[in-house]
């Protein structure tokens, strides 16, 4: 596989007389793929059934026949006004109760039937024109599913698919009321048709209630993902992505991914550390024109492990977008810098959002590569100075990396339903374990926790992980470095509940959590010897060994074998002990990186990246700001 750059292009929003010049452009760049069509719906089918897909036909002669190969998506991400006509039901309905309107996009509802068939049905035909057109490189199926908050609808059709599901997975209503522990507040139900959706409830629902229905919702996501996989996969055998947000926890991202060859994802690194990182006001001040120096590489290796290893950047912000509360300009050399970090985390494409900023419409303030005049904009000359140097370095990269975080959709869920502590959120947590393992230097794989290899890594952690199935309990039984657990690991059992065991329920580990506690932001629990948990804190007993002790004396840690369980959220400087000494302990290589400096390995290739706003120096390399170093190994 050889690394390569492309671009986001609206052929129906330009005339087409500027294909060609544009198409001609792009191959000059050095750019060798384009994506389109996920957004022209309206376009390609005018008036139900009436057809104009001559158009289509002609941008895609055009730009294919420049030397580009083509990501056609399909358009189910912004379904016509005349649908509405067609299906008035299907529009999603939000958490208030209101249905959402027509006027932006992904409006629909997974769960709408007729939607559904719709969607299947203009997928086919695109794939039945398209399927083995010469220029089809790759499929894109809908567009960021989940993003603006579009995976939970509380509309009728998702109280009808709700109930179905509800019936075939507890097959009668005695079941359900068991599992869902109906008996408290006289919440008993008759019958599966008198079970309404998780909202206007007066305090909090059953928390089994609300993850049936996160469940629920996650599956129709999948199901809706498949069900145009098939009719594309019935027509033609070019590979099929779907292109995932950032920090987009509502679905389960590892299950879409089964209908997937390739994973691809969009990066808009200031965006993100704007409005999707929990950070202080000075870091993201530090990092304004830079991103959060984890966020871009915690999703690339999380995407990486989603659809069985290849993955792509399918929008890179080439300059300031839209949509953050603030919008600053990169530093010059960032797109150069994310761009090659993605490389180095195994990306076979980086495509760039998007061709040219459009002058009308919701995003006309977000940068493309070309200005609204047509004249080059800031990052133009950054792709083609990475043009240039993925010749010389073409080939797609990635190794086993000697440490394995596990990362689980339905434990984002558990956690939302019953957080317990308004600030405890499993992203963070996890997210914190990556920075602190990246901090030293270190190369991840993010895995599900069913991931077949897991038991391959040396040092695998499972932070928040809230129940433990069968497949990753074989897992850390054949394990031989070590795992870390907790907190909150095994903490409910699949019907959530309390174990009455108590958790985490490992029988290879004699370490079980008392209780528990959440911590406001302005307590900590301090560890002997440095640091301290931070927002919250289980109290442990067992046999097991204390391998780390609370100040107040407490265990902080206990450890049998290769099983450790950590009962409390570390901060920087009990994270940073914890993981010192472990590394050590296994002999894994840590390297200690100046503040903002971040390091990958791949098979063949060390990469040293400056996030940081003023020079720094590692492993014997000056980097400038935005500098990359890429040394051999
Ligand atoms: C992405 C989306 C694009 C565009 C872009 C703007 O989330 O896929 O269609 O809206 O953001 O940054």
């Amino acid at each position: 596989m050889r690394r390569a750059l492309g671009t986001c292009y609206y052929p129906e929003q330009w005339a087409p007389e500027r294909w060609p010049l544009d198409a001609g452009r792009m191959v000059e760049l050095g750019l060798s793929w384009v994506r389109m069509g996920e957004f022209a719906w309206a376009e390609i089918e005018p008036e139900p059934e009436v057809f104009a897909w001559d158009w289509l036909d002609r941008a895609m002669e055009v730009l294919g026949s420049a030397g580009l190969s083509i990501v056609l998506g399909t358009p189910t991400a912004t379904p016509p006004r005349w649908m509405l006509e067609k299906h008035p039901d299907m529009l999603a309905v939000g958490a208030d109760g209101r249905t959402r309107g027509f006027g932006s996009r992904r409006h629909y509802c997974f769960s709408h039937p007729g939607y559904r068939e719709e969607a299947v049905r203009i997928a086919g035909l695109m794939a039945a024109r398209y399927g083995d057109h010469p220029h089809l490189g790759a499929w894109q199926i809908d567009n960021e599913y989940g993003c603006h908050d579009t995976t939970l609808s509380y509309s009728a059709a998702a109280r009808v698919g709700f109930q179905r599901w509800l019936a075939a997975k507890y097959g009668a209503i005695g079941p359900l009321n068991a599992a869902w522990g109906n008996v408290f507040w006289s919440m008993t139900y008759r019958a599966f048709e008198e079970i309404g959706l998780p909202i206007a409830t007066v305090t909090v629902p059953n928390p089994t209630h609300a993850m049936d229905f996160r469940r629920f919702a996650a599956d129709e996501v999948t199901a809706f993902n498949a069900a145009q996989a098939a009719v594309l996969r019935a027509h033609s055998d070019r590979p099929i992505s779907h292109n995932f947000m950032g920090r987009e926890l509502s679905f389960d991202a590892h299950a879409v991914g089964a209908d997937l060859e390739i994973a691809t994802w969009d990066s808009y690194p200031l965006g993100f550390l704007e409005d999707r990182v929990a950070a202080a006001p000075d870091w993201k001040r530090r990092f304004a024109r830079q991103g959060d120096p984890d966020f871009q590489a915690f999703h690339h290796d999380l995407y990486r492990g989603v659809a069985g290893g290849r993955w792509w950047v399918m929008e890179q912000q080439p300059g300031p977008v839209n949509w953050a509360p603030y919008n600053p300009a990169p530093l010059p050399g960032m797109v150069r810098l994310w761009t090659w970090e993605a490389f180095a985390h195994g990306a076979e494409v980086i495509s760039y959002f998007r061709w040219r900023q459009a002058p009308f419409g919701q995003e006309q303030m977000h940068a493309g590569l070309r200005r609204p005049d047509d004249a080059p904009a800031s990052a133009w000359e950054e792709v083609a100075a990475v043009a240039a140097e993925i010749a010389a370095r073409p080939d797609v990269a990635t190794g086993r990396a000697p440490v394995a975080l596990v990362f689980d959709y339905a434990s984002a869920w558990a956690w939302e339903v019953e957080p317990q502590g308004q600030d405890f959120s499993y992203f963070d947590l996890v997210y914190d374990v990556y920075r602190g393992l990246r901090r030293l230097g270190l190369s991840i794989d993010i895995l599900p926790p069913d991931a077949e290899d897991l038991a391959a890594y040396p040092l695998v952690l499972a932070p928040g992980l809230w129940t433990l199935g069968e497949a990753f309990l074989r897992s850390i039984a054949a394990a031989k470095g070590q795992v870390i657990l907790g907190p909150r690991a095994g903490a409910k059992t699949m019907d959530f509940q309390i174990p009455t065991t108590l958790p985490p329920g490992i029988p290879d580990l004699e370490c079980r959590v008392a209780h528990v506690e959440s911590l406001r932001p302005d307590m900590e629990l301090p560890l002997a010897g440095g640091g301290a948990f931070r927002h919250w804190a289980e109290t442990l007993e067992g046999t097991a060994e204390v391998v780390l002790q609370r100040a107040d004396g407490g265990a902080a840690a206990m450890r049998s074998g290769a099983l450790t369980y950590l009962g409390g959220w570390p901060d920087r400087t009990a994270l940073d002990r914890i993981l010192r000494a472990t590394c050590a302990e296994l002999g894994i290589e840590v390297v200690d990186l100046p503040d903002g400096v971040r390091l990958r390995d791949t098979g063949a290739e060390r990469f040293l990246f400056n996030y940081g706003p003023e020079p720094a120096e590692a492993l014997g390399h000056t980097l400038p700001p935005a500098g990359v170093a890429i040394l051999a190994r």
